[in-house]
């Protein structure tokens, strides 16, 4: 499973990327307004950092605009993937980009139906939206089983992004539910690391490893 850093944040983005366990990145409307930074110089440093895909979103509505601003952030680096939302004008802009060799990453998918859609149109990525599904009441990450079975049932090769994760348990619920990968929040991707049964069975072996008085080296 390919785990990418949901975030526009450099400094963070260098320091979990150092740990080798960084597959690729995420951004939005949202990251990049948070980051206070012109897109295109966020997304080109983002893309120095990672070799994985960098998704990066288009802001137009309209298939034109999509198509115009996909093709100009396509042209940051060989490893954007222009993220589309799942609308009508989305779809008609991913099967172009299809055509095109460019890759897409189509976002703001909140069911099965509509992963079936951007799999025919030919994504690269389909992002269903788990945590913002359980906030509305539903289960999300039964969304992932059933994109799954979708894309199985008939061979696409479209990747399932598991998104709005918001923690250790999504990841992990993703993964067995067969997402392709998952693009996680920093603190989330933090917390991967941690178990308190792991730092107290460390505490203990450390402090029964000063007792012997040895040294290893
Ligand atoms: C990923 O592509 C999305 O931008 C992200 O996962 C959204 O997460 P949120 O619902 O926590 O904002």
């Amino acid at each position: 499973m390919q785990l990418f850093l949901d975030t526009t944040d450099t400094a963070v983005l260098k320091d979990l990327a150092a740990t080798g366990l960084v597959d690729g990145v995420t951004t939005n409307p949202t990251l990049i307004a948070k980051s206070g930074r012109p897109m295109a110089e966020v997304i080109a440093e983002i893309c120095g950092l990672v070799e994985g895909p960098v998704s990066a979103e288009v802001a137009a509505m309209d298939v034109e605009g999509m198509l115009a601003e996909g093709r100009k952030l396509a042209a940051i680096a060989t490893n954007v993937v222009v993220k589309v939302p799942l609308t009508r004008n989305g779809l008609i802009a991913t099967s172009e980009f299809a055509v095109e060799g460019i890759q897409t990453n189509v976002t703001l998918c909140f069911s099965a139906s509509q992963a079936l859609l951007a799999a025919k149109a030919g994504a690269s990525y389909i992002s269903p939206f788990i945590g913002r599904l359980d906030d509305h009441g539903a289960v999300g990450m039964d969304l992932i089983g059933e994109i799954r079975a979708i894309y199985d049932n008939y061979g696409f090769d479209t990747e399932i992004l598991a998104a709005s994760i918001r923690t250790p348990a999504h990841v992990t619920a993703a993964a067995l539910a067969g997402a392709d990968c998952a693009t996680i929040p920093p603190a989330t991707f933090e917390a991967l690391f941690k178990h308190p049964l792991t730092d107290k069975g460390l505490e203990q072996f450390m402090a029964d490893w000063a007792k012997t008085g040895q040294s290893i080296l």
